[in-house]
């Protein structure tokens, strides 16, 4: 992918919301909206990221409506098998379905407390055994109030990818989640994030060159919605989103899927 043919990409994080019939209702609904944008001939691609234990079900409901929504999960761990009590490996994941992985997502880093160090270690298994890879990176609001935006994502970025080899690189997305926005109804402005954007697509292309850094998607996430979304991915460095809360309601979730493709 270069700069100018970056398909934008739409996450749904469901979290720890849903349960069976409502997981599968949202799913189909999804599917249907999506396959609409297709068949129009819309340029976007998709993915759910539905709790662990419905990665199954979601996974038939996608493929019973022939959608082509990549199946996501919330978290993995590096480990292939073993001693690991209550975790969940890349080839488990694989083996139900799973196209894509989030990995350091702001509740895992501040509410877990994982560090970069393991978040790396999982980025690397994630690209290891061919799947996408969305490393969240974002800065607390005290850390943008002292003006430490950049270096923080600076510094989660270069950690994030240590070892990641160049050619992993097309099934990296970053997602840029200022962490004082999720779930807060408070959005980055479009010119904010679009700077926060361009610092990491420099730190990018630092580590691995100008042309495939121009190649990597950067979704922002953080209350994003369908009043605000369009905006923020007219932005030059800004490749589409990462919705919370706004992608438990399938009416919301297809308005910013719309956006996207500059519906
Ligand atoms: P939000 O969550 O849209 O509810 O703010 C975004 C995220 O955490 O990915």
């Amino acid at each position: 992918m270069t700069a100018s043919n970056r398909v934008p990409i739409i996450g749904g994080n469901w979290k720890m919301n849903t349960d069976r019939t409502t997981g599968i209702a949202l799913a189909k609904a999804v599917a249907s909206g999506v396959a609409s944008l297709h068949a129009q001939g819309k340029k976007v691609e998709v993915a759910v990221f539905p709790p662990f234990v419905y990665l199954p079900m979601i996974s038939e409901t996608l493929c019973a409506a022939g959608s082509n929504i990549a199946l996501g999960a919330q978290d993995v761990y590096h480990a292939e098998k073993g001693a690991f009590t209550g975790e969940v490996s890349v080839g488990m994941l694989k083996d139900v379905g799973v196209k894509t992985v989030l990995v350091g997502h702001s509740e895992r880093r501040h509410v877990i407390h994982e560090g970069d160090d393991l978040i790396n270690l999982k980025v690397r298994a994630v690209l290891h055994h061919a799947m996408r890879c969305v490393l969240c990176v974002g800065e607390k609001l005290e850390q943008r109030e002292t003006g430490q935006t950049n270096t923080i994502n600076e510094r989660q970025v270069r950690l994030g990818l240590r070892d990641v080899r160049p050619d992993e690189l097309d099934r990296l997305v970053i997602a840029y989640e200022p962490v004082w926005a999720i779930g807060t109804g408070k959005t980055a402005t479009p010119q904010d994030a679009q700077d926060a954007h361009r610092h990491i697509r420099l730190v990018l292309a630092d580590l691995f060159g100008k042309d495939a850094a121009a190649g990597v998607r950067i979704q922002y996430g953080g209350s994003v919605n369908a009043a605000n979304a369009k905006e923020l991915m007219s932005q030059p460095d800004i490749d589409g989103a990462l919705v919370g809360g706004a992608s438990l309601k399938d009416v919301d979730f297809l308005q910013i899927v719309s956006a996207a493709c500059g519906g």
